[in-house]
Protein backbone atom coordinates (compact mmCIF):
# COMPACT_ATOMS: atom_id res chain seq x y z
CA UNK A 1 0.00 0.00 0.00
CA UNK A 2 1.77 3.62 -1.00
CA UNK A 3 1.63 4.74 2.57
CA UNK A 4 3.90 7.58 1.72
CA UNK A 5 1.39 8.68 -0.85
CA UNK A 6 -1.53 8.93 1.90
CA UNK A 7 0.11 10.62 4.25
CA UNK A 8 1.72 13.30 2.13
CA UNK A 9 -1.38 14.45 -0.08
CA UNK A 10 -3.35 14.87 3.64
CA UNK A 11 -3.06 18.09 5.39
CA UNK A 12 -2.36 18.99 9.34
CA UNK A 13 -6.21 18.09 11.04
CA UNK A 14 -7.47 18.92 14.64
CA UNK A 15 -10.05 20.05 16.25
CA UNK A 16 -11.08 22.78 19.18
CA UNK A 17 -14.04 23.52 20.57
CA UNK A 18 -14.26 25.85 23.08
CA UNK A 19 -17.16 26.75 25.31
CA UNK A 20 -19.30 25.14 22.49
CA UNK A 21 -23.19 25.55 22.48
CA UNK A 22 -25.42 23.92 19.98
CA UNK A 23 -29.12 24.62 20.08
CA UNK A 24 -32.02 22.93 17.99
CA UNK A 25 -35.13 24.04 17.33
CA UNK A 26 -38.21 21.39 17.67
CA UNK A 27 -41.86 20.82 18.25
CA UNK A 28 -41.79 21.74 21.85
CA UNK A 29 -39.09 24.74 20.68
CA UNK A 30 -35.69 25.52 20.75
CA UNK A 31 -33.13 23.16 23.12
CA UNK A 32 -29.85 23.58 24.19
CA UNK A 33 -28.74 20.08 23.51
CA UNK A 34 -24.71 20.75 23.98
CA UNK A 35 -23.14 23.45 26.59
CA UNK A 36 -20.09 24.27 27.98
CA UNK A 37 -17.87 22.04 25.82
CA UNK A 38 -14.57 22.54 25.62
CA UNK A 39 -12.80 19.18 23.53
CA UNK A 40 -9.57 19.23 21.41
CA UNK A 41 -8.81 16.54 19.22
CA UNK A 42 -5.23 16.59 18.07
CA UNK A 43 -4.01 15.49 14.45
CA UNK A 44 -4.00 11.39 14.20
CA UNK A 45 -5.94 10.92 17.21
CA UNK A 46 -8.24 8.74 18.00
CA UNK A 47 -11.38 9.53 20.13
CA UNK A 48 -14.44 8.16 20.92
CA UNK A 49 -17.48 10.08 22.02
CA UNK A 50 -20.28 7.69 24.17
CA UNK A 51 -23.36 8.78 25.83
CA UNK A 52 -27.13 8.17 26.68
CA UNK A 53 -29.17 8.06 23.48
CA UNK A 54 -30.04 11.52 22.22
CA UNK A 55 -27.18 13.07 24.63
CA UNK A 56 -26.03 14.84 21.94
CA UNK A 57 -23.30 12.14 20.04
CA UNK A 58 -24.74 13.08 16.43
CA UNK A 59 -25.30 16.36 17.02
CA UNK A 60 -21.40 16.75 18.31
CA UNK A 61 -20.21 15.11 15.26
CA UNK A 62 -22.67 17.41 13.07
CA UNK A 63 -20.72 20.24 14.16
CA UNK A 64 -17.40 19.07 13.86
CA UNK A 65 -18.22 18.13 10.01
CA UNK A 66 -19.47 21.55 9.39
CA UNK A 67 -23.29 19.87 9.01
CA UNK A 68 -24.44 21.96 12.17
CA UNK A 69 -24.50 25.27 13.49
CA UNK A 70 -23.63 26.30 17.24
CA UNK A 71 -25.34 28.95 19.30
CA UNK A 72 -22.45 29.79 21.14
CA UNK A 73 -18.49 29.24 21.66
CA UNK A 74 -15.38 28.51 18.72
CA UNK A 75 -14.50 25.41 16.54
CA UNK A 76 -12.04 25.21 15.13
CA UNK A 77 -10.28 23.37 12.66
CA UNK A 78 -6.37 23.39 11.67
CA UNK A 79 -7.11 26.92 13.51
CA UNK A 80 -9.53 27.92 10.86
CA UNK A 81 -13.10 28.66 12.19
CA UNK A 82 -15.84 25.53 10.86
CA UNK A 83 -18.38 27.16 9.08
CA UNK A 84 -19.12 24.88 6.64
CA UNK A 85 -17.97 21.18 5.74
CA UNK A 86 -14.11 21.33 5.78
CA UNK A 87 -12.55 20.03 2.81
CA UNK A 88 -10.76 17.42 4.22
CA UNK A 89 -12.96 15.86 6.43
CA UNK A 90 -15.06 12.89 5.46
CA UNK A 91 -18.51 11.03 7.52
CA UNK A 92 -19.56 7.87 7.80
CA UNK A 93 -23.11 7.46 8.76
CA UNK A 94 -25.15 4.74 10.32
CA UNK A 95 -27.15 3.48 7.51
CA UNK A 96 -24.77 2.13 5.14
CA UNK A 97 -27.68 0.90 3.19
CA UNK A 98 -29.00 4.00 2.16
CA UNK A 99 -25.67 5.80 1.02
CA UNK A 100 -24.46 2.96 -1.50
CA UNK A 101 -25.95 3.44 -4.86
CA UNK A 102 -27.52 -0.03 -6.24
CA UNK A 103 -26.82 0.37 -9.83
CA UNK A 104 -23.39 1.01 -9.32
CA UNK A 105 -20.74 -1.44 -8.29
CA UNK A 106 -18.51 -1.21 -6.08
CA UNK A 107 -15.75 -0.02 -7.60
CA UNK A 108 -17.57 2.94 -9.15
CA UNK A 109 -19.58 3.53 -5.53
CA UNK A 110 -16.21 3.75 -4.23
CA UNK A 111 -15.30 6.13 -7.04
CA UNK A 112 -18.06 8.30 -5.83
CA UNK A 113 -16.42 11.16 -4.08
CA UNK A 114 -13.44 11.19 -6.34
CA UNK A 115 -14.38 10.41 -9.94
CA UNK A 116 -15.00 14.35 -11.32
CA UNK A 117 -11.81 15.17 -9.00
CA UNK A 118 -9.00 12.82 -10.52
CA UNK A 119 -7.73 11.03 -14.02
CA UNK A 120 -8.80 7.86 -14.80
CA UNK A 121 -5.93 5.94 -13.67
CA UNK A 122 -5.55 7.79 -10.35
CA UNK A 123 -9.12 7.45 -9.54
CA UNK A 124 -8.72 3.35 -10.26
CA UNK A 125 -5.26 3.28 -7.86
CA UNK A 126 -7.28 4.96 -5.01
CA UNK A 127 -10.11 3.04 -5.34
CA UNK A 128 -8.12 -0.46 -5.27
CA UNK A 129 -6.22 1.21 -2.41
CA UNK A 130 -9.08 1.62 -0.31
CA UNK A 131 -10.40 -1.86 -1.70
CA UNK A 132 -7.39 -3.38 0.00
CA UNK A 133 -7.62 -1.49 2.74
CA UNK A 134 -10.87 -2.80 3.63
CA UNK A 135 -10.09 -6.95 2.48
CA UNK A 136 -12.99 -6.25 -0.24
CA UNK A 137 -10.26 -6.18 -3.38
CA UNK A 138 -12.48 -9.03 -4.83
CA UNK A 139 -15.69 -8.10 -4.93
CA UNK A 140 -15.13 -4.78 -7.34
CA UNK A 141 -17.02 -5.38 -9.39
CA UNK A 142 -19.97 -6.58 -7.24
CA UNK A 143 -23.31 -4.81 -6.71
CA UNK A 144 -23.72 -3.66 -2.87
CA UNK A 145 -27.25 -5.51 -3.17
CA UNK A 146 -25.92 -8.93 -2.95
CA UNK A 147 -22.96 -8.58 -0.26
CA UNK A 148 -23.82 -8.60 3.67
CA UNK A 149 -24.44 -6.04 5.66
CA UNK A 150 -20.77 -6.54 6.93
CA UNK A 151 -19.21 -5.83 3.26
CA UNK A 152 -21.71 -3.11 2.62
CA UNK A 153 -20.58 -1.22 5.32
CA UNK A 154 -16.67 -1.86 4.40
CA UNK A 155 -17.50 -0.41 0.80
CA UNK A 156 -18.71 2.88 2.67
CA UNK A 157 -15.71 2.87 4.42
CA UNK A 158 -13.65 2.16 2.02
CA UNK A 159 -15.28 5.09 -0.64
CA UNK A 160 -14.04 7.61 2.43
CA UNK A 161 -10.58 6.56 2.75
CA UNK A 162 -10.71 6.92 -1.36
CA UNK A 163 -10.82 10.67 -0.57
CA UNK A 164 -7.92 10.38 1.61
CA UNK A 165 -9.34 12.49 4.27
CA UNK A 166 -7.71 13.95 7.04
CA UNK A 167 -10.51 13.43 9.04
CA UNK A 168 -12.93 10.97 9.23
CA UNK A 169 -16.11 11.11 10.99
CA UNK A 170 -17.98 8.02 12.06
CA UNK A 171 -21.57 7.67 13.67
CA UNK A 172 -22.08 4.33 15.12
CA UNK A 173 -20.49 2.54 11.89
CA UNK A 174 -20.47 -0.95 13.57
CA UNK A 175 -23.68 -0.45 15.40
CA UNK A 176 -25.48 -3.09 13.07
CA UNK A 177 -22.82 -5.82 12.82
CA UNK A 178 -22.61 -9.27 13.89
CA UNK A 179 -20.15 -9.34 17.02
CA UNK A 180 -17.73 -11.21 14.78
CA UNK A 181 -17.38 -8.81 11.85
CA UNK A 182 -17.57 -6.13 14.00
CA UNK A 183 -14.27 -7.18 15.57
CA UNK A 184 -12.84 -7.51 12.29
CA UNK A 185 -14.06 -4.08 10.94
CA UNK A 186 -12.48 -2.59 14.24
CA UNK A 187 -9.40 -4.47 13.28
CA UNK A 188 -9.22 -3.12 9.74
CA UNK A 189 -10.25 0.40 10.79
CA UNK A 190 -6.92 0.24 13.42
CA UNK A 191 -4.77 -1.00 11.14
CA UNK A 192 -5.55 2.10 8.66
CA UNK A 193 -5.50 4.42 10.83
CA UNK A 194 -2.21 3.70 12.47
CA UNK A 195 -1.07 3.32 8.63
CA UNK A 196 -2.61 6.84 6.91
CA UNK A 197 -2.27 8.60 10.40
CA UNK A 198 -6.23 9.94 9.77
CA UNK A 199 -7.61 11.31 12.53
CA UNK A 200 -10.92 9.94 13.99
CA UNK A 201 -14.19 10.91 15.51
CA UNK A 202 -15.75 8.17 16.74
CA UNK A 203 -19.46 7.53 18.10
CA UNK A 204 -20.76 4.42 19.47
CA UNK A 205 -22.30 2.75 22.47
CA UNK A 206 -20.07 0.20 22.68
CA UNK A 207 -17.69 0.71 26.13
CA UNK A 208 -15.67 -2.22 24.63
CA UNK A 209 -15.54 -0.84 21.18
CA UNK A 210 -14.60 2.82 22.19
CA UNK A 211 -12.27 1.75 24.77
CA UNK A 212 -10.26 -0.83 22.75
CA UNK A 213 -9.84 1.78 19.57
CA UNK A 214 -9.03 5.02 21.13
CA UNK A 215 -6.30 7.14 22.13
CA UNK A 216 -9.15 9.07 24.23
CA UNK A 217 -12.84 8.64 25.04
CA UNK A 218 -15.68 11.24 26.02
CA UNK A 219 -18.63 10.62 27.99
CA UNK A 220 -21.49 13.18 27.49
CA UNK A 221 -23.20 13.53 30.19
CA UNK A 222 -26.36 15.84 31.54
CA UNK A 223 -29.09 17.71 29.97
CA UNK A 224 -28.34 19.84 27.80
CA UNK A 225 -25.10 17.64 27.73
CA UNK A 226 -21.38 18.39 28.71
CA UNK A 227 -18.52 16.41 28.98
CA UNK A 228 -18.93 14.24 32.09
CA UNK A 229 -15.33 12.03 31.29
CA UNK A 230 -12.39 13.03 28.93
CA UNK A 231 -10.21 9.64 29.63
CA UNK A 232 -6.23 9.22 28.16
CA UNK A 233 -6.91 5.30 27.09
CA UNK A 234 -3.10 4.63 27.22
CA UNK A 235 -3.31 0.57 25.94
CA UNK A 236 0.18 -0.02 23.46
CA UNK A 237 -0.49 -0.12 20.22
CA UNK A 238 -1.40 -2.35 18.46
CA UNK A 239 -3.96 -3.72 19.93
CA UNK A 240 -5.49 -7.52 20.10
CA UNK A 241 -9.09 -8.48 20.33
CA UNK A 242 -7.52 -11.17 23.22
CA UNK A 243 -5.03 -9.96 24.88
CA UNK A 244 -5.79 -6.54 25.25
CA UNK A 245 -9.17 -7.03 26.52
CA UNK A 246 -7.28 -9.69 29.45
CA UNK A 247 -5.06 -6.23 30.46
CA UNK A 248 -6.04 -5.28 33.54
CA UNK A 249 -5.34 -1.82 32.49
CA UNK A 250 -7.82 -2.43 30.01
CA UNK A 251 -10.22 -3.72 32.51
CA UNK A 252 -9.79 -0.53 34.50
CA UNK A 253 -10.61 1.63 31.76
CA UNK A 254 -13.37 0.10 30.48
CA UNK A 255 -14.64 0.36 34.48
CA UNK A 256 -14.13 3.91 34.33
CA UNK A 257 -16.00 4.65 31.81
CA UNK A 258 -18.92 2.44 32.48
CA UNK A 259 -18.93 4.15 36.78
CA UNK A 260 -19.32 7.73 33.68
CA UNK A 261 -22.23 6.48 31.94
CA UNK A 262 -23.94 5.70 35.29
CA UNK A 263 -23.66 1.79 35.17
CA UNK A 264 -20.92 1.14 37.88
CA UNK A 265 -20.26 -1.28 40.59
CA UNK A 266 -22.38 -3.34 39.95
CA UNK A 267 -22.33 -3.62 35.88
CA UNK A 268 -19.16 -3.00 35.35
N1 LIG B 1 -33.39 18.42 14.05
C1 LIG B 1 -33.61 18.43 15.35
N2 LIG B 1 -34.41 19.34 15.91
C2 LIG B 1 -34.62 19.35 17.23
N3 LIG B 1 -34.09 18.49 18.10
C3 LIG B 1 -33.29 17.56 17.59
C4 LIG B 1 -32.99 17.47 16.21
N4 LIG B 1 -32.15 16.43 16.02
C5 LIG B 1 -31.92 15.91 17.25
N5 LIG B 1 -32.61 16.59 18.19
C6 LIG B 1 -32.57 16.34 19.63
O1 LIG B 1 -31.26 16.58 20.06
C7 LIG B 1 -30.88 15.63 21.04
C8 LIG B 1 -29.58 15.00 20.65
O2 LIG B 1 -29.76 14.24 19.47
P1 LIG B 1 -28.58 13.39 18.85
O3 LIG B 1 -29.11 12.78 17.60
O4 LIG B 1 -27.37 14.23 18.74
O5 LIG B 1 -28.37 12.30 19.99
P2 LIG B 1 -27.42 11.02 20.02
O6 LIG B 1 -26.59 11.13 21.26
O7 LIG B 1 -26.71 10.88 18.72
O8 LIG B 1 -28.47 9.85 20.22
P3 LIG B 1 -28.44 8.32 19.67
O9 LIG B 1 -27.47 7.61 20.58
O10 LIG B 1 -29.83 7.85 19.90
O11 LIG B 1 -28.03 8.34 18.24
C9 LIG B 1 -32.05 14.67 21.18
O12 LIG B 1 -32.72 15.00 22.37
C10 LIG B 1 -32.90 14.91 19.99
O13 LIG B 1 -34.24 14.77 20.32
MG1 LIG C 1 -26.80 9.50 17.16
Amino acid sequence: MPVDAYQKSTSVHSFTCEDLEVTLFGAAGAAIILQDINLHVAKGEFVSVLGPSGSGKTTLLRVLGGLQEKSGGTVRSAGAPVDGPPADVVTVFQDYSHSLLPWRSVRRNVALGIESKLSKPECAKRVADALAMVGLEDSADEYPWRLSGGMQQRVQIARALAMRPSVLLMDEPFGALDAMTKASLQDQLQRVQELTGTTVVFVTHDVEEAVYLSNRVIVLEGRPAGIGLDLAIGLPSPRDQITTKESPEYLALRHRVYEALGHGGRHA
